[in-house]
């Protein structure tokens, strides 16, 4: 068996979850760590055992003896940091949303392209226990061909600040932080069709509520409260070529009675709710069964999903199994979440 060795850039609060399951990971090798924070990636190198830490990036992707990286940044260094490692020869895990911008993705899938390394998004939900649960019901037909789904991500005081805040680092708010991960768990539910329409609105109506005092939030460590460039919240509807859709809603603020999560699919033989818990709706001899799959959690479970998503990773380097999050799905997720950006501010539907 030959260990995978491995380099981490970017060492906040995400590639934790990435370092504990490398480090679980039998066949993976901690090398290097590498973040502008010197401090923390010192700090987290030795918590991980990593011989070394770098202020730049650019050290780790210049040391041959690292196999494959995973790019925790924030959201305006995905791109060029995947495109470097993919350079220097590296298998790059890069975290979602895998870049800001559709242009950036698009130059992925090109770098992907002129090299035989593999790049896997860290679409994490996918790997979760009950989203692999029901893959399997959807790719036996269970639910037969799905045509409607709903993508839900609902914060009412979610803001985080910081680089989350800002439109230049970020890319956009809570469409391109949380709702990327319930547009994407919908469309790799429905078969990745290809999306033909847009329509879609953005609201900035509330900001990031900071007069709200009583609420728990959660901010990010690095948190500046003086600026907020991103929206509130949004709202899509998409069409595929298949003429399946797909509803989308997201927020950072919002009035809404309580923060929500969900995910469904429908389908001609049966429907499913993913979040906020696995459920599956089909009929039996003219009765509406609903199933409760008795699995370990019917809800996301951050520590499986992690470890599932870094043992695909492990296994596309090792050419046991394909990356089931490959560079053309963060290029198909880029461009919708582009579109509906663009819809929103045109005020109207867009014809891809
Ligand atoms: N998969 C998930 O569920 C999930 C959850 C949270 C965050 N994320 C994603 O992970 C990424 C990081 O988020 P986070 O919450 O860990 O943020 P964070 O701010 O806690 O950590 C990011 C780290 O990257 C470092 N960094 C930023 N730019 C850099 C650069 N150019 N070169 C080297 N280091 C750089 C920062 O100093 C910081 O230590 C984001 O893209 C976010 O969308 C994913």
């Amino acid at each position: 068996m030959t260990r995978v060795t491995i380099g981490v850039i970017g060492t906040g609060a995400i590639a934790r979850s990435h370092l504990d399951a490398y480090a679980d990971n039998s066949e993976a090798e901690l090398i290097a760590v590498s973040d502008i924070n010197l401090d923390r990636a010192r700090s987290v190198a030795e918590k991980y055992g990593a011989p070394r830490a770098y202020s730049d990036p650019n050290q780790l992707l210049a040391d041959p003896g690292i196999d494959a990286v995973s790019v925790c940044t924030w959201n305006d260094s995905h791109a060029k940091w995947a495109v470097a490692a993919l350079r220097a020869g590296k298998h790059v895990l890069v975290e979602k949303p895998m870049s800001r911008t559709y242009a950036e993705a698009a130059e992925l899938e090109r770098e992907v392209a002129a090299t035989d390394r593999i790049l896997q998004v860290g679409f994490v939900r996918r790997h979760s226990p009950n989203a692999k649960v029901l893959k399997t019901f959807i790719d036996n037909g269970d639910l037969g061909d799905i045509y409607y789904a709903r993508a839900s991500f609902i914060g009412r005081v979610g803001n985080p600040g910081g680089w989350f805040a800002n439109k230049s680092i970020s890319g956009g708010g809570p469409l391109i932080d949380l709702g990327v991960h319930v547009v994407d768990l919908c469309w790799y539910l429905m078969g990745s069709p290809a999306a033909i329409t847009v329509s879609a609105n953005s609201y900035t109506v509330l900001g990031d509520r900071a007069n709200i005092t009583t609420t728990p939030r959660w901010k990010v460590s690095d948190a500046d409260a003086t600026s907020n460039t991103v929206e509130d919240m949004v709202n899509a509807l998409v069409r595929f070529e298949n003429g399946a859709s797909l509803l989308v809603e997201t927020s950072y603020s919002l009035h809404a009675t309580k923060n929500s999560l969900g995910v469904s699919v429908f389908g001609d033989k049966g429907g499913a709710d993913l979040e906020p818990k696995l459920e599956i709706a089909t009929e039996k001899y003219g009765s509406i069964v609903n199933l409760i799959p008795q699995i370990s959690s019917p809800t996301f479970e951050s520590e499986p999903a992690f470890a599932n998503e870094i043992g695909n990773f492990i296994d596309a380097i090792q050419g046991r199994a394909e990356s089931i999050a490959p560079v053309s799905h963060g290029a198909e997720i880029a461009r919708i979440l582009e579109t509906i950006y663009a819809s929103a501010e045109a005020g109207r539907e867009i014809v891809l």
